[in-house]
């Protein structure tokens, strides 16, 4: 396999471009399994030497062990490097396993100060609005946002799970440049009403776990006996007993296109990923998540894959088939608040 670097994409209306796919870096810290903090920094080298410039964080990752964690990275290579991070999961003193979500401006200025800090950077370059509380209007959690964007402490604005609406109302107080939102050949809500809103507006998508939090690599069948015991895909429903063995048969599809194309399962579902860009005419960046150097070079070539309309159309029904909801919690989508 020959690794020439990947193409760029527009992050907003007014820029940057970064590299098409973006990596996803939650993992390396938090959520899946054991950590390599080694193959994790050589991850993340190889991907700026193949293009990737837009890296994936958020604080509530580890409690912000992996701000921590990516920090050197970025400081070795700042100019090269679009930082994204995120607030609104906030963790409770009384108990540390839960999180609870916070649009509030003291919270807001709480945690964009100690985003700051364990990045150990001047500014970061886009920063999401990660979960909705419904209880702060948009608007005002925006205007907080686009207090911190005048202030210097923030390049430009995103949001996560969020509804066209909400899309709408944050960008009449502030340009927004991505949305960042689930968006793969397993979940696609979005389609809907999210993307079109998105591309009205002039704001990019970054679809998160485009693989499908590695379900859709084939790399594990089902999570409760495959995953080990802290594993956070124990707990959502689509990856475990029924469900999962239900899903696992939908890759069906996804393994004849693999095969007519000499990839792997994960490099077809980055490549139909990627192609919602042409199909839905906006910047489509996917955030893909590995600590491992060598499916950084086999996730940014799925960027030079192109699916024929014939494949597209085998593909087509499986998301309409999935068993079990993304999140145990669906208050975590923003799917219930259309
Ligand atoms: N905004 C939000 O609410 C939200 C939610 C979830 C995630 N995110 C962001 O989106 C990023 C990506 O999503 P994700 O990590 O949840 O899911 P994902 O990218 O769909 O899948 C990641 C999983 O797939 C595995 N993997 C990656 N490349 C592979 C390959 N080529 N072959 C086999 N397995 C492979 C990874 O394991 P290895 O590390 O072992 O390779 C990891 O377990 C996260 O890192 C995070 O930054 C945001």
């Amino acid at each position: 396999m020959t690794h020439s670097t990947i193409p760029t994409a527009r992050l907003g209306e007014h820029g940057p471009e970064v590299g098409v796919q973006g990596l996803g870096c939650m993992g390396m810290s938090f959520a899946y399994g054991p950590t390599d903090a080694d193959a994790s920094r050589a991850a993340l080298e190889r991907a700026l030497e193949l293009g990737v410039t837009l890296y994936d964080t958020a604080d509530a990752y580890g409690a912000g062990e992996n701000e921590k964690f990516l920090s050197p990275f970025f400081r070795a290579h700042r100019d090269e490097v679009v930082i994204a991070t995120k607030f609104a999961l906030a963790i409770p003193p009384e108990d540390p396993s839960r999180r609870i979500i916070r649009n509030d401006a003291p919270y807001i200025r709480e945690a964009v100060e100690a985003s700051l800090r364990r990045l150990d950077v001047d500014v970061i370059d886009l920063y999401y609005m990660h979960r909705r509380d419904v209880n702060v209007p948009i608007e005002d959690t925006v205007g907080v946002m686009a207090e911190l964007v005048r202030e210097g402490k923030v390049k430009r604005l995103g949001l996560s799970e969020v509804t066209a609406a909400e899309l709408r109302a944050a960008q009449g107080v502030h340009p927004i440049a991505a949305v960042q939102s689930e968006w793969s050949l397993f979940s696609r809500d979005i389609e809907a009403q999210v993307v079109p809103a998105a591309r009205e507006l002039g704001v990019s998508l970054v679809p998160y776990s485009p693989l499908g939090r590695g379900f859709l690599t084939g790399s594990f069948a089902d999570a409760a006996t495959d995953l080990t015991a802290d594993d956070f895909r124990r707990q959502q429903p689509r990856y475990t007993g029924e469900n999962a063995a239900a899903n696992a048969a939908l890759l069906e599809p996804v393994r004849t296109v693999a095969e007519a194309h000499g990839a792997s399962l994960g490099q077809i579902a980055l490549a139909w990923v990627q192609q919602r860009s042409a199909v839905h005419g906006l910047p489509v960046i996917p955030i893909p998540g590995t600590s491992k150097p060598g499916r950084v070079e086999e996730n940014t070539a799925a960027t030079r894959i192109v699916l024929s309309d014939e494949e597209l159309d085998l593909l087509e029904p499986i998301s309409a088939k999935v068993a079990g909801d993304r999140y145990a919690d669906m208050r975590f989508a923003s799917a219930g608040r259309e």
